[in-house]
């Protein structure tokens, strides 16, 4: 392992799952444009979420991450940004109540757009053409010159991870997160519907609440609190060219910070200890996620974790277990023990989504629910009989009511599938599945607080 970092020395270290640019001289015109662009996000910023990941790390606050598995070109607009963040402060709202603790909001979101692929190509009636990407690297729409990787992909993928950061930005300073609009964040389709009493009920206890506390004097106007939400965005560092091209040297510091998103994580297929993803992700000082699946060993998580926080700094890194219900029993205790035995300090969130996709008889990409939630509360359960600390969630979600995962309390069925299935790759929770599994979390949580309680 060379000492010496910097934001290009990933280059020299083998790289997976990274495009091959047949025109090299138009990368070069873009990484140029794109290093004399402002960074999208301050390290002070990114200082203040790893402080509050070192509290989750204590277990005195609570993860919530979630998002688009990718972002898109054609999806991009306000009414999705809005419609995901309503979601997430909905669910971070139930999560709240349950685990009386203050919960961490990160969305994948504003530079969530490039894609590791299982298979390097796709076959589509016969015609063998290379795999989809994502929108910062290359076309969705099945043909040849679609598929070609096109480096002016990153200038329109940090235009909208701009826009869309200033809309949140907006969104959670600007008085719309205020909690006395608790009801606003409702979603129309919602409104009556099955499957959101539970939330409804919920929103009219807390309006309850800040009514007395208003009466009290405690109110939006006088404590800030009430009326704004730190609100963070993360993303895959998987196209290392876009990444270095927004690195900076943080001024108050002089440590590099990643510029791209708040948090950056390193995918399972990209977290080789000697690769070039590890490589550009141990330089800089933003918090880190790492995806853990089942393939991963104790003695390579320990080698990363040395790697990748040597300061042993908790809120650092994020370790998100991804196993898939039913094996989680298998692999996560003994990660655990391996970081327990090491006295690492690291954040434990679960990631219920990727070990649990299947291809459902109609032929769809899909996640039953109940093994979404199954693996949730293997997570929990595991954690309990560790006496360690499950820090958060790691999930795909929209605020559109699509049918792409089956399952849930408003039930979609295998051959609702095709109704609205609109994801650029895979499958996601609607609204009414996010908030459902925001309750089973909350669940979980309320019953580790009863049970410290009772251990007094
Ligand atoms: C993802 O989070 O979209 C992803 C590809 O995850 P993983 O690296 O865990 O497969
Ligand atoms: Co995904």
């Amino acid at each position: 392992m060379s000492v010496e970092w910097t934001k290009s020395s990933w280059r020299s270290r083998p790289r997976v799952q990274m495009p091959e640019y047949p025109d090299q001289e138009a990368l070069g015109a873009v990484e140029a444009r794109l290093a004399s662009y402002p960074p999208l996000v301050f390290a002070g910023e990114t200082r203040k979420l790893k402080a509050a990941l070192a509290e989750v790390a204590e277990g005195r606050a609570f993860l919530l991450q979630g998002g688009d598995c990718a972002e898109s070109f054609a999806e991009f607009g306000a009414d999705n940004i809005r419609d995901t963040f309503k979601v997430m402060l909905q669910m971070a709202v139930v999560l709240t109540f349950g685990a009386k603790c203050p919960v961490v909001k990160i969305g994948r979101m504003a530079g969530q757009f490039a894609k590791p692929r299982s298979s390097p190509t796709e076959v589509v009636d016969g015609v063998e053409l290379p795999s989809y990407r994502g929108d910062i690297i290359n076309d969705f729409s099945f043909t040849a010159e679609g598929r070609i990787p096109d480096p002016n992909r990153m200038l329109q993928a940090y235009l909208q991870a701009a826009a869309t950061l200033n809309l949140l930005r907006a969104f959670s300073q600007g008085g719309y997160a205020d909690i006395t609009r608790i009801h606003s964040w409702t979603l129309d389709f919602t409104r009556g519907a099955a499957g959101y009493e539970k939330y409804h009920q919920l929103a009219n206890r807390i309006s309850e609440s800040l009514e007395f506390m208003a009466a009290a004097g405690v109110s939006p106007e006088s404590s800030d609190t009430l009326h704004r939400v730190d609100f963070y965005t993360s993303h895959e560092a998987l196209l290392l060219e876009y990444e270095e091209a927004l690195a900076r040297v943080d001024s108050t510091t002089g440590v590099p910070v990643a510029g791209s998103g708040h948090m950056i994580w390193i995918g399972d297929r990209t977290r080789q200890p000697d690769g070039a993803h590890v490589e550009f992700c141990r330089g800089v000082q933003n918090p880190i996620g790492l995806k853990c699946g089942p393939s991963i060993t104790e003695s390579e998580l320990l080698q990363l974790i040395d790697i990748l926080n040597p300061k042993n700094e908790a809120g650092r890194l994020t370790l998100i277990a991804r196993f898939g219900a039913g094996k989680v029993g298998e692999h996560l205790p003994r990660l655990i023990r391996a970081v327990e035995r090491e006295g690492r300090r690291v954040v434990w969130s679960c990631d219920p989504m990727h070990g649990n996709t299947i291809k459902s008889g109609s032929g769809y990409k899909t996640r039953p629910f109940d093994r979404v939630l199954r693996e949730v509360r293997e997570f929990f359960a595991i954690h309990a009989a560790e006496g360690t600390i499950p820090g958060g969630v790691h999930f795909e979600m929209t605020g559109k009511d699509v049918t792409e995962c089956t399952g849930g309390l408003r039930a979609v069925t295998d051959e609702d599938l095709s109704d609205r299935y609109h994801t650029a790759c895979d499958p996601r929770l609607n609204a009414a599945q996010s908030l459902e599994l925001a309750f089973l979390v909350a669940e979980e949580l309320d019953q580790r607080l009863q049970a410290q309680r009772a251990a007094g």
